[in-house]
C-alpha cells in the first residue's frame, strides 16, 4: 500500500501560506496581479483558466482574463501583450497553451516581459532555471518538487527517471531534480529501452500524455510515482499511470485527479506573488 501524495491537501497549505504572503504585500500598497489571456475554445484550457481565476480571487489576488475568439491575428495578441507588459497593476502574464495554429507560440512567449513571466517560459528564465538563479519555475515541475518536500521525501542520491522531454514539464523537471542533487535520466519516444530504465528508477514522473501508460511491470517495488497525466481518453480525467496497478507496489504514488493538478495552480499563485515582489527590489 503506498502513501497517496495528496495534491488537494499539499495546495491547500501551501496557499494558505501564500494567502499570508499576500495580505503583508498588500499592506505595503501593492496587490498580486495575474492576466490570464486564452484564445479560442478549447474546453481543457477553458477549464484550466476557470481554475486559475479561481485560485486569484480565493488568494485576494487581482485577476483579468482576456478571452479573445479563435481567428485573432497574431499581431492583435501581441498588441495586447506588449499592452499588458506596461501595465504597473499586472505582475504576472498567462497566456494559456495551445494556441491556435495560426499564431506562433514562441513568438508570443518571447514578448511577455520576463518580469512578468509567471509560467517561466520565456528563454530568459528558462536559462536562468538552468543555471539555478532564478525569479520563478515553471509550476508543474515546481509543485512537484513542493509535494515531494511536504512528504519528506528527499530525491538527494537518488535515481530519478523522467518520461517525456516536454519544455513545459519534462526538460524543466529534470533541471529542478538535478539542483536537488538527484541523478537523472530523461525518456522519451525515441528511448528504446523503456521499462528497463524505469525499473531503475527510485523516483518515476510520467509525463508521456497517454492514459495509462506505466503499468506494474515498468516500476520498481518502494518507487515514488509521479503522475504528471491529464488524459481524458472517454470524457473522464486520468492519469498517464495505471493507478491501480501501481499504487500496490509504489511506497508513495500522486493520484489523478486531485495530484499535481491542484499544485501547479498554487505554484503560478506563488510566482504571481514573486513577480509582485519584484516590485519592492
Ligand atoms: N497549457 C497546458 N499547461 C500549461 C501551462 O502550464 N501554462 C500555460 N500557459 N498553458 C498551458
Amino acid at each position: 500500500m503506498a502513501q497517496i501524495i495528496s495534491g488537494k491537501v499539499i495546495s491547500a497549505a501551501v496557499k494558505d501560506r501564500i494567502k499570508a504572503e499576500v495580505q503583508e504585500l498588500k499592506q505595503k500598497g501593492i496587490t498580486p496581479g495575474l492576466a490570464v489571456i486564452i484564445v479560442g475554445n478549447d474546453p481543457a484550457s477553458e477549464v484550466y483558466v476557470a481554475s486559475k481565476e479561481r485560485a486569484c480571487a480565493e488568494l485576494s489576488m487581482y485577476s483579468e482574463k482576456y478571452a479573445l475568439p479563435e481567428q485573432t491575428t497574431e499581431e492583435d495578441l501581441l498588441k495586447l501583450v506588449n499592452e499588458l507588459n506596461n501595465r504597473d497593476e499586472i505582475h504576472g502574464i498567462l497566456c494559456q497553451l495551445p494556441l491556435p495554429k495560426h499564431i506562433n507560440e514562441k513568438t508570443i512567449l518571447d514578448a511577455i516581459s520576463p518580469l512578468k513571466d509567471v509560467d517561466a517560459f520565456h528563454p530568459q528564465n528558462v536559462g536562468k532555471i538552468m543555471i539555478g538563479d532564478y525569479d520563478f519555475l515553471p509550476c508543474t515541475p515546481a509543485g512537484i518538487m513542493e509535494m515531494l518536500k511536504y512528504s519528506y521525501i528527499d530525491p538527494s542520491g537518488k535515481h530519478c527517471v523522467v518520461i517525456g522531454r516536454s519544455n513545459i514539464v519534462g526538460k524543466p523537471m529534470a533541471m529542478l531534480m538535478l539542483h536537488a542533487n538527484a541523478t537523472v535520466t530523461i525518456c522519451h519516444s525515441k528511448t528504446t529501452n523503456l521499462k528497463e530504465i524505469t525499473k531503475q528508477a527510485d523516483i518515476l514522473v510520467a509525463a508521456v500524455g497517454r492514459a495509462n501508460f506505466v503499468t506494474a511491470d515498468m516500476v520498481k517495488p518502494g518507487a515514488v510515482v509521479i503522475d504528471v497525466g491529464m488524459n481524458r481518453p472517454n470524457g473522464k480525467l486520468c492519469g498517464d499511470v495505471n493507478f491501480s496497478e501501481v499504487e500496490p507496489i509504489a511506497s508513495a504514488i500522486t493520484p489523478v485527479p486531485g495530484g499535481v493538478g491542484p499544485m501547479t495552480i498554487s505554484m503560478l499563485m506563488q510566482n504571481t506573488l514573486a513577480a509582485a515582489r519584484l516590485k519592492l527590489k
